[in-house]
């Protein structure tokens, strides 16, 4: 999504800008720009496509010298992408500069407003407007001009401002999409996202909903709507600069996927003490959790993916009944949430728009909202009751791998701990379960040393049209995210499925050569697996299987297997991953595509 960075200091803001809005280009985005104030004017310079050409226009920002500036990568929503709708907008005399992240739902109304008015409008967007609403309500003091603005537009938004008239203030405000203020020894800056500002703070400062900071060289200050004056506290960021650099690997995805070993250690082993689950963030006595009813697990995309496997494994060990809802439909089906039932929301990001809206309908039926998220201090761990945090540090590639693997780990915790207060396990399989999960990252690591050899199976599918996944229970959710991560960067068009269900109608698809990936790593359907495998052989399927040490008889039927180590087979998720997660990504690469930018796609979803 888009991508905001702003800048006022001792320092040429254009340089640190660019380096910013690079830091934010795994978001996604198809044009961009700055604005850069010297003093007397504001000069804004455009452009489409990657943000070289803006670098390129602009010399790495040295024809645009100015200690105050803002910039943005935009994503189109509102009007085509073009050097035109790009990012900064203007007032009509150009006194008055913006960019915005976001969504002005009554942006049509206002434009009718303001033509009324005289005001002419050189661009299709929404952002134009909120621009000359500024100048509208602009009579020499910018605070008044924001907070009548504030007042007058909905919808969601982060905005970067800047006033001509004011070339020792850069304003931010936001409502409904991620903004932070980071304090540096050489001034402070404004972000849509941590990444941006990781090189030259650690320090920031996080904007709630509707409240307004107005930076200068040496002095920050928040305002409320009403232009009171307010307090807000500096929060560190625990994340290491370098987790946000690729360090040597060709792309920020590969680098992801090596470092799973230690995200699922970092998330996993804060948890266990003494030989027990602690989960203290859930704030619920054990009495409390055993009386839950019914567990609401509600997420999009991969994260929905981790809470499939939530479902199997929570249902499976603790025997309370889940519900899986995609975030955007949960949202507006006017789900049936009864008493003792708990909701559980999973985000990386924690901005995702419609898990965010699903969290706020939860909370607003009165019920508890547990978020299992990664990025401290985003909407999503803010609003919720209480906070499972993925220890998985900044995921960059648009593609998850390590943040999905840590949500995993939170699957496994949430329901061993359930199971044991419920009594569904007892201390002995408890300590054999832990030892079990403690094995996992030196499991991936061994499973990540495949690389080669799946390199090799991937070459060969560069050029296929359609894959399958199959597989049953637990392995129908890890299928479920196989089939994403190849789709999402390499554009093979690719479905999973249960496997009993293919020939409910989908076995038709499969031709001579199409391939079928089968997962096949829990021992109570793995026969039933096998079966579809002869299935879909008979059909002239190519299959390639994923399957445990031990099920060498697999290669009766299958014409090319990976095998995965042996651990209890609820988590098993995590281990089979490796291996689909590497093959997507060497599709892409073989195909020639930037698997950290997959097209039309964006890092965090923060409109509906
Ligand atoms: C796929 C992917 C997306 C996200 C989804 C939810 O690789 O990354 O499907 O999982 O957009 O995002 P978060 O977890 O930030 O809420």
């Amino acid at each position: 999504m888009c991508g905001i960075v702003g800048y006022i200091g001792s320092q040429q803001a254009a340089g640190i800008i660019l380096d910013g809005l690079a830091r934010l280009e795994y978001r996604g985005y198809d044009s961009a720009g700055m604005a850069i104030c010297d003093g007397e004017k504001i000069r804004i310079s455009k452009s489409v496509g990657r943000l070289k050409v803006l670098e390129e226009l602009t010399h790495n920002g040295e024809t645009m010298p100015g200690c105050c500036g803002i910039g943005h990568t935009r994503w189109a929503t509102h009007g085509e992408p073009n050097t035109t709708n790009a990012h900064p907008h203007y007032n009509t005399d150009e006194t008055i500069a913006i960019v915005h992240n976001g969504i002005i739902e009554n942006y049509l109304a206002l434009k009718e407003m303001l033509t009324k008015k005289g005001y002419q409008f050189q661009t299709d967007t929404d952002t134009e407007v909120v621009a000359q609403l500024l100048d509208y309500y602009y009579d020499g003091d910018p605070m008044m001009a924001i907070t009548r603005m504030l007042h007058r537009v909905q919808g969601s938004y982060a905005l970067g401002i800047l006033f001509a008239q004011h070339p020792d203030r850069l304003f931010a405000v936001r409502k409904n999409s991620p903004l932070i203020v980071g304090k540096s020894p050489n001034g402070y800056l404004i972000a849509s996202d941590v990444p941006a500002i990781l090189k030259y703070t650690r320090n920031v400062f996080y904007v709630d909903n509707q409240e307004i900071a107005v930076l200068k060289q040496d002095q920050l200050n928040f305002y409320n709507i009403d232009g009171d004056e307010i307090e807000k506290e500096e929060v560190t960021i625990e994340w290491d600069a370098n987790a946000a650099e690729k360090g040597g690997y060709e792309h920020f995805m590969l680098k992801e996927m090596y470092e799973q070993p230690k995200t699922v250690t970092d998330t996993l082993l804060p948890r266990i003490k003494d030989g027990d689950i602690v989960i203290d963030e859930l704030n619920m006595t054990d009495d409390e959790l055993a009386a839950v009813k019914k567990i609401h697990i509600v997420a999009c995309g991969s994260a929905y993916h981790a809470g499939v496997t939530g479902k199997y494994v929570i249902e499976g060990m603790a025997r309370v009944p889940v519900e899986v809802d995609l975030a955007s439909e949960f949202r507006y089906r006017n789900p049936i949430l009864e008493e003792g039932a708990m909701v559980v929301v999973i985000s990386q990001s924690g901005e995702t728009a419609d898990t965010l809206a699903a969290l706020r309908e939860s909370k607003e039926r009165g019920f508890k909202v547990l978020a299992v998220v990664n990025v401290v201090g985003s909407s999503i761990a803010r609003e919720a009751d209480s906070v499972l945090y993925t220890w998985a540090g900044p995921e960059i590639a648009v593609a998850t791998t390590k943040a999905y693997s840590a949500q995993l780990i939170a699957m496994y915790l949430l329901a061993m701990k359930l199971a044991k207060v419920r009594g569904k396990i007892d201390d002995v399989e408890l300590s054999a379960m832990i030892e079990d999960l403690k094995c996992i990252p030196s499991q991936i690591e061994m499973l990540l040393g495949n690389e080669k050899r799946i390199q090799r199976f991937a070459n060969r599918y560069v050029g296929a049209k359609d894959i399958f996944f199959i597989g049953r229970g637990i392995d129908y959710s890890i299928a479920l995210e196989g089939s994403l991560k190849l789709k999402e960067i390499s554009y093979v068009h690719s479905e999973a499925y249960a496997a009993g269900e293919l020939k409910h109608g989908t076995i038709s698809l499969i031709e001579e050569g199409t391939l079928v990936t089968a997962i096949a790593t829990q021992p109570e359907l793995y026969p039933k697996t096998v079966s579809n495998i002869v299935q879909v052989k008979a059909r002239g399927a190519f299959v390639l299987a994923v399957t445990t040490e031990g099920n060498d008889d697999i290669e009766k039927n299958a014409d090319y297997v990976i095998y995965i180590p042996q651990t209890n087979p609820y988590f098993m998720n995590s281990l089979a991953i490796i291996p689909l997660q590497m093959f997507g990504y060497y599709v892409s690469v073989g195909k020639g595509f930037d698997a950290d930018h997959p097209r039309n796609l964006a890092k965090s979803v923060t409109v509906e």
